[in-house]
């Protein structure tokens, strides 16, 4: 699972946000742990119950379902989810007092991999729907208001993408100029210490003249920046409408084409899918944004191996050169793991090495987490927690020095910026670098929406400053 993880992000996603409220309107609360692939289910849940007339509120309290987008990559992430549950029962509660029904429903990998198991530990529990069937969902909330309990997690057999309704533009303007498209899902790889391909299933690419019809629908919203996500987004694959079958790279060559569209992104890769053409599309796209998220995890091969990452870290620093060559402006992005079993502090130096050759400009790290039903759970050498915590933490003094080394780097160049929002403080707005990074900006600068060249005066700890030259 290589998407970026973007724990706790809050409430109320989309679900008809701008949609008129029919007379019979009831709320949903939906909260979105976990990755991107997440954040955009949560809208396309959204989707789906806007249609039976459910509006989105932020406040749990006046919401008639409760939606927990669940996630189940790490123990901690799947454990947060029940004690949300114990909070959520005892609003529910306090509403069946006031005579106010409140349907609790829990989506996304936890609902997956747990099914039934879910409500009975956690009778609060209605309804528990897996990522595959988020079509069902406006049948599912009708059958629980009848009064039954429902679990909706075999894979639906029907395409979910070609059931699910097509985004009204209002929503999708209320969204925001930037936009997450689902290309992908599912994985084939099976690293050992990975709970994707149980809980998302195998590899499933969506056909192209799907994936065109999304992007236009949300160009024409005035979505400006799409990032194509899929949890190996890399292995997407299609058949164009020249009847020849179509990789990544040939793809974000077909999305380039498409009026408004000023940026294009995808996460997350796997560096055995990352063929020529698309690094051909890294040298010769102008909106492909030079930054790639490619997760190497560890930089020793003994641990990669028993990582079943089928690469060595030269072919990964290979890789990456070659990726360099065509782009040199790229900025990398990774995901590592520190502890799993039978890790040495020699195999750590090993990753402390590759990443003081990569020089990330930004990256993600993790303690090993032991998943039941993964090889890694049953491997002997577990790495003692103490151990764990001292790698991760000597990693990511690492990691952030060269994260703030890349930001100042920047300071006096010259870049595009789009304006995506208001910023915190008044007379601002914020932007994001083509390398992702927030920038802020006096509110002079353009229009949201807008892509205004800069300058770079200042890198803070967490966000860049600029001004419109
Ligand atoms: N323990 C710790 N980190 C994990 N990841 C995936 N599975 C585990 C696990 N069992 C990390 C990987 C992946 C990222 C999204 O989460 O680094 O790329
Ligand atoms: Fe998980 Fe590996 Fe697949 Fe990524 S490539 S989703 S880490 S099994």
């Amino acid at each position: 699972m290589e998407l970026t993880e973007i724990l706790d992000r809050g409430s109320a996603e989309a679900a008809g946000a701008a949609e008129p409220a029919r007379p019979t309107s009831r709320k949903v609360f939906i909260k979105t742990y976990g990755c991107q692939m997440n954040v955009y289910d949560s809208q396309r849940m959204g989707d789906a119950l806007a249609v039976s007339g459910y509006v989105a509120t932020d406040a749990i309290e006046d919401a008639d379902l409760v939606l927990l987008n669940t996630c189940h990559i790490r123990e901690k992430a799947a454990e947060k989810v029940y004690s949300e549950i114990g909070r959520i029962r005892q609003i529910k509660k306090e509403r069946a007092l006031a005579g106010k029904e409140m349907m609790v429903g829990i989506a996304g990998c936890v609902a997956q991999a747990e099914g039934q198991e879910i409500m009975l530990r956690a009778p609060a529990v209605d309804l528990v729907v897996g990522p595959q069937s988020y079509h069902r969902l406006p049948d599912v909330v009708r059958r629980v208001r009848g009064g039954e309990k429902v679990v909706e997690t075999d894979y639906a057999i029907e395409d979910k993408f070609e059931h699910l309704p097509p985004q009204d533009r209002a929503t999708l303007r209320s969204r925001g100029v930037t936009a997450f498209l689902t290309i992908q899902e599912g994985c084939d790889k099976f690293c050992t210490f990975c709970v994707v391909p149980y809980t998302r299933g195998a590899e499933v690419s969506r056909p192209v003249s799907q994936i065109v019809a999304e992007a236009e629908r949300l160009a024409v919203s005035g979505v400006r920046e799409v990032t194509l996500l899929g949890q190996n987004v890399n292995a997407w694959h299609g058949n164009g409408p020249d009847g020849g079958r179509w990789g990544l790279g040939r793809l974000l060559f077909r999305l380039a084409e498409i009026p408004g569209l000023a940026r294009l992104r995808y996460t997350t890769s796997h560096p055995r899918d990352m063929d020529d053409a698309l690094i051909a599309a890294h040298r010769d796209l102008r909106v492909l944004m030079p930054y790639l998220h490619l997760p190497v995890q560890a930089g020793s091969d003994r641990v990669l191996k028993a990582m079943n990452r089928r690469h060595t870290a030269a072919d990964y620093l290979k890789l990456i050169g070659r990726i360099r060559a065509a782009q040199p402006d790229i900025a990398m992005s990774g995901d590592f793991i520190v502890g799993f079993p039978g890790e040495t502090e020699a195999d750590f130096q090993d990753t402390l090495d590759l990443v003081k050759t990569v020089r990330y400009a930004q990256a993600f790290s993790f303690k090993y987490s032991r998943r039941p039903g993964t090889p890694g759970a049953e491997m002997d050498d577990q790495v003692p927690e103490s151990e764990k915590n001292e790698r991760l933490q000597r990693l990511q003094t690492l990691l952030a020095e060269h994260q703030r080394d890349f930001a100042v780097s920047l300071v006096g160049r010259k870049i595009d910026l789009l304006i995506e929002k208001p910023g915190r403080e008044t007379g601002q707005k914020v932007g994001r670098s083509p390398w992702l990074q927030p920038v802020i900006v006096d509110e002079k600068a353009g229009g949201i929406g807008d892509i205004v060249q800069v300058r770079i005066t200042k890198a803070g700890p967490h966000s860049l400053h600029a001004v419109a030259i």
